[in-house]
């Protein structure tokens, strides 16, 4: 007998990020080859005309894992029994921004998408923002949703800690499958701090893997990561979708399904104290996670090169929660 389906809410649902997305979803890429969904679509009104045309496509793919499609203009009726929403509708920055100057633009979005929420998904509800800029924009939607536990709203660093593994694995001239234990810790933003000094090649320390090479760590590693959405930009003349949707399915299949045993991943939870950074902002921690809860890994050795990096983007997160609290969202 085949399961019950999961109703998963998607939003910018006709935008870029989602036209690769929403396939990968719809061919069991999320939530697993026998597990059936129901997909409910949000985009803006003018933009419903070519969400038709993406449905045509899904339609056109027969994916057999797919019982029902809706679409909608409406968060209070698209997020109507929803089990998991991935928040990916906002503009995305252009050349020379930084994602933080979206907040006016894309914050008000995330009130009222936190509302709908609130008032209309399923109980067991789990809530991904990719919009950016992501961490905030989950705040947002976190402090409009008071009936929803708060650590069910994520946001996306899943991308950047792909990005960090894949040129670790570069340098050390190995497989990306050898670099394990990777974490991005702060902001999805230029401050991030992507952490090497945990991370492993091979079951072994990954600074050693890289010829203790403190240069390229510094001048080479971390700008490339943190400002790898920015290089994007400038090469393809529009910002990451076909990986950004990638790391967004697979943040969502490691929340729902669990992380593969003895790693860990990254995401951006709400903060609780751990590693002295205080509840307040939705930060990206290194983390286990099995059923749709996240466990922040304790532990791990934070150096001094590592405490002041991190300090200064979760400072920056506290910046921009600040700066939404002065718009009035939060
Ligand atoms: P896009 O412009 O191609 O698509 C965005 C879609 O969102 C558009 O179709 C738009 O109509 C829709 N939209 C706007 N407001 C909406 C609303 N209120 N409700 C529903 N839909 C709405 O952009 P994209 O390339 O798909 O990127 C989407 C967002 O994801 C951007 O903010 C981008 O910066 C961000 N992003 C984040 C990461 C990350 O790692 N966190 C990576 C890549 C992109
Ligand atoms: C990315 O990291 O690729 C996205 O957040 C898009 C951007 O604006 O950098």
């Amino acid at each position: 007998m085949s399961k019950p389906p999961v109703t998963v809410a998607v939003t910018g649902a006709a935008g870029a990020i989602c036209y690769s997305l929403l396939f990968r979803i719809a061919a069991g890429d999320m939530l697993g080859a026998d597990q059936p969904v129901r997909l409910k679509l949000l985009e803006i009104t003018p933009a419903l005309q070519a969400l038709e045309g993406v449905v045509m496509e899904l339609d056109d793919c027969a994916f057999d894992l797919v019982e029902s499609i809706d679409i909608g203009d409406d968060p209070n009726a698209i997020f109507d029994g929803a089990n998991l929403a991935l928040l990916v509708g906002a503009r995305p920055r252009t050349k020379g921004m930084e994602r933080g100057d979206l907040l006016e633009a894309n914050g008000a979005i995330f009130t009222a998408q936190g509302k709908a929420l609130n008032d209309h998904a399923a109980d067991d509800i789990r809530v991904l923002v990719t919009g950016n800029p992501a961490n905030t924009n989950a705040l947002i939607a976190q402090r409009n949703a008071p009936d929803i536990p708060a650590e069910r709203f994520n946001a996306l660093t899943r991308l950047d800690h792909n990005r960090a593994i894949a040129q670790v694995a570069n340098k050390a001239g190995v497989p990306v499958s050898a670099v394990t234990n990777m974490t991005i810790w702060g902001n999805h933003s230029a401050t991030q701090y992507p952490d090497i000094f945990n991370a492993k090649v091979n079951g072994e320390p990954a600074f050693d893997a890289i010829g203790k090479d403190l240069e390229w760590v510094e001048s080479y590693f971390l700008p490339t990561v943190q400002k790898r959405g920015a290089a994007i930009i400038e090469a393809r003349g529009a910002s990451s979708a076909a990986s950004a949707a990638n790391a967004t399915l697979e943040h969502a299949r490691d929340w729902l399904l669990g992380t593969p045993g003895g790693n860990w991943t990254s995401a951006a939870i709400p903060t609780t104290g751990a590693y002295g950074i205080e509840p307040g902002v939705i930060s990206s921690f290194p983390v286990t996670e099995a059923g749709g809860e996240a466990s922040i890994v304790e532990g791990l050795e934070i150096n001094e090169f590592s405490r002041a990096r991190i300090d200064a983007s979760v400072a920056e997160l506290r910046e921009e929660a600040e700066a939404v609290k002065q718009l009035g969202l939060i």
